[in-house]
This record gives structure tokens, sequence and C-alpha cells, in this order.
């Protein structure tokens, strides 16, 4: 059925964080507090969330979470650490694993969990309900789109599993996406961002899952993105292609909310796990085959090339594969230490449900070993 739901706020735009006060004041629970999850202690003296202590001392408490891929135990020390303190709204202000530690939170305070077990336990079995608080997500990076949807990746390495802590009811209060954030971002780290959003979006106007509004979404977002991503790469500090950046990355999370990803993410998650190639730069690699695998079940693909500036569905991954270049990244698996050997076992751990079985073309083992052949 064709159809689209999204209840976040969203705010985009320079200047829109000094609205995170009057957020917090609109949302925050009387007699709670207020828990900032901030990625890095000098967020804490931007302009609008310093504001935060006008609404009371003791009302906000903030914490670092400085992780890049938020692991399960980690969920669980913030968690221990601030359920204790009566939390009535998050603020995560940060790049993916922040935002997606910040609304994981909710979905556990008021739980009785007593270990790290229990908690494995719980995402496992995916057992919660009602959210106990609302969250805010102020992305620092332009990429994961997760300050809009409702779901949040927390891997458990030691394991070599990926859970997602899925939850319709979990959608942010708002988020603020102000480009001001980014703007000191690493190259490399904002180019891979790019990538990610990239990816969201060209998987959700191709999924299985597709409607109208996301396909409308999408191409905006991938049009938005490779119009400016060679002004980020020419000049790092454009203020003008932060904003769009953020635009895009935004635009893209709005599409994939609803439909989720496909074979790209799929196939990324043991690259990520196993061998630590960034998300965006593993996502982006794999665009360009997945894109030319698609190809026959792609309804309306014309302008999906034309979003990508492209004539010729083959040069997507060539022109994914510059803008790596440029940005200083490996473009191959072999560079990143992957040997041909550790190819099938990174096809088999390439089927993750949720994201394969929605992409247009079936994904085996055999199908993912031959796409990992190509970016080898
Ligand atoms: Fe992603």
């Amino acid at each position: 059925m064709n159809t689209y739901f999204n209840p976040v706020r969203t705010f985009q735009g320079f200047g829109c964080l000094d609205l995170i006060s009057s957020l917090a004041a609109s949302v925050a629970m009387p007699g709670k507090r207020i828990l900032l999850l901030v990625w890095d202690e000098s967020v804490l003296a931007c302009p609008g969330i310093r504001d935060l202590k006008n609404l009371g001392k003791s009302c906000v408490i903030s914490r670092v979470f400085s992780a890049s891929n938020p692991e399960l135990e980690q969920l669980w020390q913030v968690y221990e650490e601030t359920r204790g303190m009566a939390v009535g709204l998050v603020i995560a202000v940060g790049g993916g694993s922040v935002l997606d530690i910040g609304k994981s939170l909710c979905c556990l305070y008021g739980k009785r969990l007593s270990s790290e077990e229990d908690l494995r336990n719980m995402i496992a079995a995916k057992a919660y309900d009602t959210p106990a608080c609302r969250w805010i997500g102020v992305p620092t990076t332009a990429g994961t789109g997760s300050e809009v949807t409702c779901w949040a990746t927390i891997w458990d390495s030691q394991n070599g599993i990926k859970y997602s802590v899925d939850n319709s009811e979990n959608y942010a209060f708002a988020s603020v996406v102000d480009p001001q954030l980014a703007a000191t971002m690493p190259l490399g780290l904002a180019v891979s961002s790019a990538l990610d959003a990239l990816a969201h979006a060209a998987e959700s106007y191709w999924a299985k899952t597709t409607n109208t509004v996301s396909r409308g979404l999408a191409l905006d977002a991938i049009r938005t993105i490779i119009e400016y991503i060679d002004q980020l790469l020419v000049d790092g500090s454009s203020q003008k292609a932060h904003d769009q950046m953020a635009k895009g990355s935004l635009l893209a999370g709005l599409a994939f909310s609803n439909t989720r990803t496909t074979a790209c993410h799929s196939i990324s998650y043991p690259l990520t796990m196993r061998h630590h190639i960034p998300h965006g730069v593993a996502v982006g690699l794999l665009l360009g085959p997945v894109f030319e695998l698609n190809l026959p079940a792609i309804q309306d693909v014309s302008p999906l090339l034309h979003a990508f500036d492209v004539e010729r569905p083959e040069q997507v991954g060539q022109r994914v594969t510059a803008i790596l270049k440029r940005a200083g990244h490996p473009v191959a698996l072999r560079e990143w230490g992957i040997t041909e050997e550790e190819l099938p076992a990174l096809a088999a751990h390439g089927i993750a449900k949720g994201r394969a079985d929605n992409n247009p073309v079936e994904l085996t083992e055999e199908v993912i070993h031959n796409i990992l052949k190509t970016i080898f």
C-alpha cells in the first residue's frame, strides 16, 4: 500500500540550534530531569545548548558518549549510570551513535534490567512497549538520518550480532539539524556521512517497501548531495556545502524512515563489524554494484540516474569511487586488509533480515560474493 508517516517536527538550517531550550521546555516532564547526551564536551558551549542551563541547573545532566559504533555494553553503561536520575527527556547531540544510544535509553528507562544479559535478552526479544520518555535529536554529522527514524542500531561485536532497537512509538519529539555543528567535521567523516545518506536515499527509492512520498524525498536528497559534494571536497569549510549536506541527509532520512534500507546496508554490516570499514564508506562502495544488480527491477530509473547526474548505471559506482578517492578513503576491499579467502564468509554474513529481503532483486550468498568480488 502506498502510505507514508513521520511525526517528527523537523528544524533545519543555520541558527535553528537556538530553538533547543524552548523545544525542551515544551516537552520536559514536571519534576523530571533532562539528560543531555553529547559527542564531545565542546558541544556544551554552543549557543542554544548553553541556554538549556536557563531551565534550572539541577534539571539538566550531561554525559559524554564518544564511541563510533554503539555497543550493547556501552548502552548498558549509560543506562546503569542514569537510570536512577529521573530522566524525563533525552537530548542527544552527536553522530548516529549518540542518537541511537539516546533513543534506545527512552525504551529502557522504567524497565527492570539487572544485568547486561537482561538488556541483551530484552533487545533480542524486542520486548519494549511505550517509551518512558521522549527524545530530541541534534545531529552533528550529516548522514545517518537517525533523528527522523524510530529505530537504533546497537552492535554486539563480541557475539558478532547487530541488533535493531525498533519501536514505532519512539520517534523523536523533534529533530534540530543545524549545519554549524557539522561544519567542524574532518573531511573524510563528512564525505562518508554524505555517502551513507546517498545510500539511504537510493535504497529507499528501489526498496520493495517504497512509496510515492519516499521516492520524491529520495530524488531530492540525491540531487542535493550530488550537486554540492564537489564543493565540500574543494572547500571543507564551505557553509553552503555543509548546509546542503545537512538538508540532503535529512531528506534521505525522511525517505528511508518509511522504507528501511536494502542490499547496500545488508552487505555492509560484516564489512564494518569484522573489518572496521566506516559505515558510510562501506555502503558507498556497494552503491554502484547494487544499482547495477537492481537495475531490471527499479521502476522509473531515469529520474534516479538524473539525480546522480549520470547517463548510465555503471557511472554511479564510478562517481562514488571518485568521491571516496578525493576524500582519501581506500576504494577496494583489499586496501582495507580483506583477503580474497575471506569473501565467502563475508557473503554468508551479508544477508540481514529486514534489509536483504527488502531488496527488489533476490540476494543470495552467491550474488553477494559476486558483488564483493567487483569491489575487491
Ligand atoms: Fe546507514
